[in-house]
């Protein structure tokens, strides 16, 4: 039996590679187009692994998904693959189009065309998992209840509004087409190999080079943190046992202050990597800059994942904690990852950035 994922060499989609093979020698087939986000040395250890085949290839090209899915017959795939930073949709917009929304058209249609032509799977033994995001329900007052699967969508820039829409069409093919889908809504990841424009990699890359460390605005918009790698567990819980049609919330129940994150972070480094005595800084907390807010920021997310708890009896391994230590002695332990990556064309969205 085989799985057909994309996005497979980004930060979940690598985290969910690495998961997957600790208790299955299921094989795997990756469809990744390698843009800034993708990184196959992510994947370095599948190298030689058989269970593990890698192609580079854009989810909206249709001659590629339909080869896939007829070379390889899979039952089942998991959509990872997206546009995924608020800050450059934005920026720019149009990437995200193309890839959330035009790239999961594509996906849907190929799985219809697939579904109708292949004699050894039954339809229903399929599933179309496809990987969102919390983002699409909005942003939360300080006093409103964690979102529901029943939130109303309500995205407020271009990055969620294109996830919700990849939802919409991905819920219109389960009721027009009948086709086994399932949308999973997560809250903010950190761990392993995510790439260093979000705030967990950038906030601990930046002050391991003692740069300046943004904090957006008054630097108290809330999100719900979880570890990448329990968001790997869900999933392969909602892949195996959840019901199709439905939507499960996943969240780490760790809501905290983006200024709370990097103290945090500053905390943890001051104690394992303590500043130089002869730098004027006196911890990394020094590094702190207050920096102009991005347009449309949403204040809070926070998620109620009873659903995905109760019904599939999953839950999170990783408190913030021990999850933040796991990360930071991951980043401490692979620098030369980050520095090749600051070496590409990162190095000319991040000049353009607050930050420097
Ligand atoms: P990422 O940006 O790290 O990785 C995205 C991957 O998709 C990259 O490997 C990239 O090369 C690939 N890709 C981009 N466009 C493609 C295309 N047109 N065709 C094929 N591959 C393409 O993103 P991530 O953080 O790993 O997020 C994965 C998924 O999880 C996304 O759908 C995102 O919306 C969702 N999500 C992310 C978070 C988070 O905190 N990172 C939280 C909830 C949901
Ligand atoms: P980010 O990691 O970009 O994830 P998202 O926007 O999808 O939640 O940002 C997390 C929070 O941190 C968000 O409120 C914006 C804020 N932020 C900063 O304060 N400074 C930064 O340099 C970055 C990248 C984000």
């Amino acid at each position: 039996m085989t799985i057909f994922i994309t996005g497979g060499a980004g930060f979940i989609g690598s985290n969910f590679v690495h998961s997957w093979f600790e208790n299955n020698n299921e094989k795997i087939i990756n469809l990744d187009l390698l843009t800034y986000a993708g990184n196959l040395s992510n994947l370095d250890f599948f190298k030689q692994d058989s269970r593990h085949i890698f192609i580079q290839g854009n989810i909206a090209d249709k001659e590629i998904v339909s080869k896939v899915f007829t070379k390889f017959n899979p039952r089942a795939i998991i959509n990872f693959a997206a546009e995924s930073h608020v800050d450059r949709s934005i920026d720019s917009p149009e990437d995200f189009i193309n890839t959330n929304i035009y790239g999961t058209f594509n996906l849907l249609n190929c799985t219809k065309e697939f579904l109708k032509k292949t004699n050894q799977l039954n339809k229903k033994d399929f599933r179309f998992l496809h990987v969102s995001t919390d983002e699409v329900f909005g942003s939360l007052k300080k006093t409103e209840l964690p979102f529901t699967e029943d939130n109303n969508f309500l995205p407020n820039s271009p990055y969620s509004a294109s996830k919700a829409s990849s939802d919409h069409l991905v819920r219109s093919f389960n009721k027009t087409y009948d086709i086994p889908t399932i949308i999973t809504h997560c809250s903010n990841n950190y761990g392993p190999y995510q790439f260093p424009e979000k705030l967990i990699p950038l906030v601990i890359n930046n002050a391991l080079k003692h740069k300046s460390l943004p904090l957006y605005g008054d630097g108290l918009n809330i999100r719900d943190w979880l570890y990448v790698k329990d968001h790997c567990s869900a999933l392969i819980r909602v892949l195996n046992n959840g019901r199709i049609g439905e939507t499960y919330n996943i969240g780490g129940n760790n809501e905290k202050t983006n200024r709370e994150i990097i103290y945090i972070i500053c905390d943890m480094l001051d104690e394992i990597r303590p500043i130089n005595s002869k730098s004027s800084l006196s911890s990394y907390k020094n590094l702190i800059k207050y920096v102009k807010d991005r347009p449309g920021h949403d204040r809070r997310y926070a998620i109620n994942s009873d659903k995905l708890m109760n019904e599939l009896d999953w839950k999170p391994n990783e408190t913030f904690l021990t999850g933040i230590k796991k990360t930071i002695d991951w980043y401490l332990s692979n620098q030369k990852w980050i520095n090749n990556i600051e070496e590409g064309s990162y190095k000319e969205w991040i000049s353009k950035q607050y930050c420097n």
